[in-house]
């Protein structure tokens, strides 16, 4: 395994590689593929819904071995409890089953992207539910769980991410690429420096994953997660709190969730997720 230096140099020779800024969705897509199918020779498409495990034999294994009996399913289990108690279903198409492929989704009525987590908490609140006392939050616990149980009814579906050709949602896709492309924080790398041209390669003790695929296992139950937090519910986390997690990773601040889902992270998530389109949703993923 090749080593990565963790230091502003060992990335200033790999420019030049990002989607161009004005290219449309679907050709960034074909682009962002071609990149990773000739980094990693012979992995197939729908491998990428594995990160790292995709790449690496030992960590398939280790990997593998966790699956057999997965720590996030008495989550799973009260998320779906949760989702039934709070009579979320209605809200949904389809009850709210085998729907997670379509999210984030642009509303051209109200102009916004809406978010699976941004949606429950809208019908949470609109079925009267007292989110405050019920202590749910935005990126783990309750929320957290009935999303992983929503995206466990939806296993098998491919990602299906639209970019309408409208001007707000275009706005939003490129608000969430230029975020995923711009170097921040002290160590100044971007999204990208580590999951797109440093994929594979390792950053102190981790193997990056490559960006393809990343959210088709989300939310996901972290070992790391678990320890820190309380019963079953603690491993879990929302994409976008993997996202703060690696906004810390490169010392810049993470976005502020308390007037809820930040917009940075909703328009980053609206393009990470396209990124995803046609890769079949396995989650939740169980990661280190
Ligand atoms: C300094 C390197 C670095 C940067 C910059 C970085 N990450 Fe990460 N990220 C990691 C490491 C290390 C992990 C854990 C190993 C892995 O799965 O890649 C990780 C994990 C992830 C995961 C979970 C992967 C999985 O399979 O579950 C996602 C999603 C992710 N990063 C997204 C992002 C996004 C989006 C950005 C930009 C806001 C970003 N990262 C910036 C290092 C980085």
């Amino acid at each position: 395994m090749k080593k990565l230096l963790i230091s502003a140099i060992a990335f200033t020779l790999l420019g030049g590689a990002a989607l161009s800024a004005m290219a449309s969705p679907a050709t960034d897509l074909k682009e962002f593929r071609a990149f990773f199918f000739k980094r990693f020779p012979g992995v197939p498409l729908q491998e990428y819904a594995n990160g790292i495990y995709a790449i690496d034999k030992n960590r398939r294994l280790e990997w593998e071995a966790m699956e057999e009996f997965p720590p996030y399913e008495p989550a799973v289990d009260i998320g779906q409890e949760l989702f039934e108690k709070f009579n979320l279903g209605k809200c949904f198409k389809n009850g709210g089953i085998g729907i997670r492929q379509n999210y984030p989704y642009f509303d051209a009525k109200a102009g916004k992207i809406h978010t699976l987590e941004g949606d429950l908490m809208a019908c949470l609140k609109k079925n009267g539910v007292d989110t405050k006392k019920e202590k749910i939050g935005w990126k783990k616990g309750k929320l957290a769980a009935i999303s992983a149980y929503m995206a466990y009814t939806s296993r098998g579906k491919k990602m299906n991410v639209v970019i309408p050709n409208d001007d707000r949602a275009l706005a939003m896709y490129t608000r969430g690429k230029t975020h995923f492309y711009a170097k921040r924080g002290q160590l100044n790398f971007s999204c990208a420096d580590c999951h797109v041209y440093n994929s594979g390669m390792m950053a102190r003790t981790n193997l990056l994953s490559p960006a393809l695929g990343h959210v088709s296992h989300f939310p996901v139950y972290r070992k790391k997660w678990e320890f820190a937090g309380k019963g079953a519910l603690g491993g879990l986390g929302t994409i976008q709190r993997r996202y703060g997690g690696c906004n810390k990773q490169v010392r810049a601040k993470p976005f502020s969730f308390k007037k809820g889902q930040p917009a940075e992270y909703v328009a980053l998530e609206y393009f990470h997720t396209f990124m995803s389109n046609g890769i079949k949703i396995n989650a939740p993923g169980i990661r280190q």
